[in-house]
């Protein structure tokens, strides 16, 4: 199973986070909406799940149509232990394993900020996407990995795009 994680980050290189007044960029909604469609899947933290719900960009947004239909979506928590039309875990490794038995070869992590930071710091993550925002942002989470090593030893460059609007992409591969 090849695990890809997918953020946005700001410009100073900061953990993009959406609100209302900050909507995250069409180009980059739509590339994740395009990478989870090639997955057949994301994973996502219960938190940023509740956020999807809420928002107008979200699954339910019926004027758009459902991006993510047809998605297995997997949701991760320990507070809550069932939601309709997801699949909710309790771990990143119940997660992947769960994609696994679905015969998905390729899971997407959507994020938030504690959903990457926990299958970063077990080493769980083979692929980054970054899409680069033209933004600046004053507060903002980060990628913390291991806080006192570097886990993944060999990073390469696989690929790096402009996708409109100021938004470029970088794609690296990791190597513990
Ligand atoms: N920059 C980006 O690409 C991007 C992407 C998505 C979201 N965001 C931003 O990220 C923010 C939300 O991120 P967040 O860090 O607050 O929340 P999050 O990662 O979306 O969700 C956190 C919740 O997920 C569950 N969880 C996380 N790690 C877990 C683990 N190892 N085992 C079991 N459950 C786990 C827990 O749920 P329970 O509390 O239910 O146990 C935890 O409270 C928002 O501001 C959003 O805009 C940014």
């Amino acid at each position: 199973m090849k695990t890809i994680l997918w953020a946005t980050l700001t410009a100073n290189g900061n953990y993009a986070q959406s609100s209302p007044e900050n909507p995250p960029k069409p180009e980059a909604l739509q590339d994740f909406a395009m990478q989870a469609g090639a997955a057949g899947n994301f994973i996502v933290g219960r938190r940023t799940f509740m956020g999807m719900l809420e928002s107008s960009q979200g699954i339910q947004n019926e004027q758009t149509g459902n991006p993510f239909a047809g998605l297995d979506i997997v949701v991760l928590s320990q507070s809550v232990k069932e939601i309709p039309g997801v699949t909710v875990v309790e771990s990143p490794q119940a997660a992947l394993a769960y994609l696994q038995a679905r015969g998905h070869t390729t899971a997407l992590l959507s994020g938030g900020a504690d959903l990457h930071n926990a299958f970063l710091a077990q080493g769980l993550v083979d692929e980054v996407i970054f899409d680069i925002a033209p933004v600046f942002e004053g507060k903002g989470f980060n990628l913390l990995l291991d806080q006192d090593r570097y886990l993944y030893k060999h990073v390469q460059l696989l690929d790096c795009k402009p996708l409109g609007s100021g938004v470029v992409q970088l794609r690296y591969s990791l190597t513990r």
